[in-house]
């Protein structure tokens, strides 16, 4: 009997994979197959060809999605984000790093049973870096992919060693067995700077002062940010996000010089995006009420990352800078879900 061929999302329920299955799907040339621990929005789910509901690290379930689809394809975005993952580090690092081990080794069978690379994309994140102190920070400029990768958080960590990981898949798999197994994994990896959606709202990141300033304006609510008014951290409208990985996973292997690759598009400071959203909703209560351990995880973040390997390998080309994003991306489609949702019009509120 012959299997099904189709692209793996796993994680699918959250903030990229909601954009990733919107895009896929208007596109319509490729069957989906997902994975995440709870149901997806039904919105989201009849997209889909099948949802499969569980954890990345049961790997019988995994078993049957192998035996039953032929996978060329995995957007694996299943994590525990940053702010959540310091609050259960061992959780963390199971479902962010033994997950991960769990699906490229199934990527790596896949490969094996159809005999064609697997591509493995992956979101990593500026939460891969980590500059010791202020000083540094500040005279760091655009930072490369090989600079200052200590990360102090959970999450980063992670990260940083699941690029490795799939580097290891991809590269140096069973290096010294009598019959080498050929690889059968093509990692790659985008190092994500804050994502930000008019469609749905982060959890348990460190980056989500920006995206919750503008959602709870847009539903009429206060809201305090727990960063300082001077923080500044790249970060990118979701559209861009999704293409992005759509594009690093259609590249041709031999365009692309490394495994892991930095992206970023605009790097307003707290107080620059609080400006954009009052402009936009003049009424908005945005005020700062700062947490400074949260303020020192961003702090650790760059300002501003170098993307010209993305640029030069694989094209990479933000269509959103930070004004358009707002402009002709978030407000609408954000002014668009929250009156949709209301049955009101939010200047009629
Ligand atoms: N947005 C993520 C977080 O804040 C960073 O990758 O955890």
């Amino acid at each position: 009997m012959l299997r099904k061929p189709v692209v793996l999302i796993t994680g699918a329920g959250g903030e990229i994979g909601h954009g990733l299955i919107t895009r896929l799907a208007a596109s319509g040339r490729q069957r989906i197959v997902t994975l995440d621990l709870t149901r997806l929005d039904p919105e989201i789910g009849k997209m889909v060809t099948r949802e499969f509901t569980g954890s990345i690290l049961d790997t019988a379930l995994l078993e049957r999605i192998l035996a039953e689809f032929e996978i060329d394809l995995v957007f694996h975005l299943a994590a525990l984000l940053s702010t959540r993952s310091e609050f259960t580090p061992i959780m963390a690092h199971q479902v962010n790093v033994e997950g991960m081990l769990t699906l490229l080794e199934f990527a790596q069978k896949e490969g094996e049973s159809h005999g064609r690379p697997v591509v493995f994309v992956y979101p990593s994140s500026i939460a891969a870096y980590g500059l010791p102190d202020a000083e540094t920070r500040a005279t760091a400029g655009r930072v490369h992919e090989d600079q200052h990768t200590s990360p102090t958080t959970m999450y980063g960590c992670n990260k940083l060693y699941c690029e490795l990981l799939g580097t290891y898949y991809a590269r140096h798999y069973k290096q010294l067995s009598a019959s080498p197994a050929a690889s059968r994994v093509d990692f790659r990896a985008l190092r994500f700077p804050g994502l930000i959606s008019a469609a749905t709202l982060p959890s348990g990141g460190t980056s989500d002062y920006a995206p919750e300033m503008l959602h709870a304006a847009a539903r009429g609510e206060a809201y305090d940010c727990f960063v300082r008014p001077d923080t500044r951290i790249p970060f990118m409208a979701m559209p861009d996000a999704v293409e992005a990985l759509l594009k690093v996973a259609a590249a041709p292997r031999w365009q692309l010089t490394r495994t892991a690759y930095n992206v970023g598009a605009f790097n307003p400071s707290a107080e620059e995006i609080r400006t954009k959203v009052l402009e936009a909703f003049p009424g908005a209560e945005i005020g700062f009420d700062i947490d400074t351990k949260r303020q020192g995880i961003v702090d650790s973040w760059p300002a501003d990352v170098d993307d010209s390997a993305a640029r030069a390998d694989w094209g990479f080309s933000p269509a959103y800078g930070f004004d358009r994003a707002f402009t002709e991306y978030l407000l609408p489609a954000i002014k668009a879900r929250y009156e949709h949702e209301a049955g009101t019009p939010i200047a009629e509120r």
